[in-house]
């Protein structure tokens, strides 16, 4: 499998001058007369093109909201409602999942399970608040592993009540791409090949949609900067050379600011950072910023790009800056409810059975039928299932996640934010808030949280080839 990027000749440097969406095809306005503030917006689902690689290659037929990847940026202040009507006009049903934002359950667009599928032609309006600020992401929950990887997805940012003192706030959507030497998509979407290993991994990687050469930047200046890892399955490892950026907050959910380990910011798919970048060089220079993630496969992703502009101020005033913490109910480690729940299959593992459609089957006929992952001994087919636990609510629950295969997940719980408090036995440094937690091969950790938002909630990996083949449940909090 190549990882390489697309072999594109004569790429037009692309320079960004603030990578700031604007949301032209999303007209957001006050709705007097309501008690909160309701910001709406609209989203298209249609087949569109769009120039991801850039000239001399063509255009790229994809699936995008409002004719653009990715999609219109949503921007809403924390404790805002928003209220999105979306209309799909795609040729297949659709629905849109709030990643990381703890909306009521009838709102959280997983198909069968908390609504009916969008139907082709027909609309359907999401309405929630937000109840945190942060980096958030939507992105379709029917057939996500197509619709996701064809282009629907877009930023989902709600801002502090106070704004943080930066020059720039920056969203980068970072996704990758399968690309065909025409610059089309490889249609094989779903294949086993994905499905039992990595996930599909593409060979071309974009920035907000494009292959980006370079980001241009001004001595002294400070940016925040949002990382969100909207690929199907590719996990990213960047490293800033020449920088050091904190790591400000990880799935939208503030974190003592850090640097982290080998200066290496990891996001798995559906993961989010918020970096605070200083830039620190010196007129004219450029940097390189490389994604280090997959031994022997790394790439450079862009050049940073200094301008030769006076500097923006001295670098010694450079303050810290700490965000205000989400309103997350804290877990009560005593008194916490335990559960176990353990990944199992894929290729080079040791699962032999599985429970599918509530019989017990063999390998064989689990992959006959595009299966290869469960959890808990069981591989899902489908959003609507038993259980795989049922939580008592407003308790505190502690899951012991067990990761035993060979390959890494993302593991996603829908409606809530958890802590991670252990990783292979030993506590956390930051005990960090997060939705997705990624799991290294044979990895333990341990999430705790409370059980707040009731209904029928999704956890699943989300390399979408692995949600695709099993590795998906339905945790209730009843
Ligand atoms: Cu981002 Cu269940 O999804
Ligand atoms: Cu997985």
């Amino acid at each position: 499998m190549s990882t390489i990027r697309f072999p594109a000749i004569d790429r037009r440097a692309f320079l960004v001058g603030s990578a700031s969406i604007t949301a032209a095809a999303s007209l957001p306005y006050h709705t007097s007369g309501a008690a909160t503030p309701v910001r709406e917006f609209t989203l298209v689902a249609a087949p569109g093109q769009v120039s991801l690689v850039g000239p001399p290659h063509p255009d790229t037929d994809v699936w995008c909201y409002g004719g653009r990847i990715p999609g219109p940026e949503i921007r809403v202040r924390q404790g805002e409602r928003v209220r999105v009507l979306v209309e799909n006009n795609l040729k297949e049903e659709t629905t849109v999942h709030w990643h990381g934002v703890r909306v009521p359950n009838a709102m959280d667009g997983v198909p069968h399970l908390t609504q009916k599928p969008i139907a082709p032609g027909e609309p359907f309006v999401y309405e929630f608040d937000c109840p945190d600020a942060g980096t958030f992401w939507y992105h379709p929950h029917q057939r996500s592993y197509a619709q996701v990887g064809r282009g629907l997805y877009g930023p989902l940012i709600v801002e502090e009540p106070e704004s943080i003192p930066v020059d720039r706030d920056v969203t980068w959507v970072l996704s990758d791409w399968r690309l065909l030497r025409d610059a089309s998509i490889s249609d094989d979407f779903g294949a086993m090949m994905d499905v039992s290993h990595n996930g599909r991994v593409g060979n071309t990687v974009t920035v907000n949609g494009r292959v980006l050469e370079t980001f241009s930047v001004r001595v002294g200046e400070r940016i925040r900067l949002r990382l969100i890892n909207a690929a199907n399955a590719r996990i990213f490892g960047l490293e800033f050379e020449g920088h050091s950026p904190q790591v400000i907050a990880i799935d939208g959910h503030p974190v003592e600011p850090h640097t982290p380990p080998n200066g290496r910011i990891v996001l798995g798919s559906a993961m989010r950072v918020d970096l605070l970048l200083d830039m620190t060089g010196r007129p004219g220079q450029r940097f390189r910023v490389l994604d280090t993630f997959y031994r022997s496969l790394e790439y450079r992703l862009l050049d940073l790009n200094y301008t030769d502009e006076l500097p923006l101020r001295e670098l010694s005033e450079f303050q810290a800056i700490r965000l205000a913490g989400n309103p997350l109910p804290e877990p009560d480690m005593k008194g916490a409810q335990r559960h176990q729940v353990t990944l199992g299959g894929g290729m080079m593992g040791t699962m032999q059975m599985a429970t599918m459609d509530g019989k017990q089957v063999d390998i064989r006929t689990l992959m006959h039928n595009g299966l290869i992952w469960a959890i808990n001994g069981v591989a899902a087919s489908g959003h609507v299932h038993e259980p795989l636990l049922t939580l008592h609510r407003d308790r505190s629950h502690v899951l012991e996640l067990v990761n035993d295969t060979a390959w890494h997940h993302p593991m996603h719980l829908h409606g809530h934010s958890f802590r991670v408090i252990s990783r292979n036995g030993q506590p956390t440094e930051h005990k960090e808030w997060q939705d997705t937690v990624l799991l290294a091969p044979r990895e333990r950790a341990e999430i705790a949280f409370v059980a707040d938002n009731p209904g029928d909630w999704m956890f699943h990996c989300h390399v979408l080839e692995h949600q695709l083949g099993g590795m998906m449940g339905v945790i209730r909090v009843a």
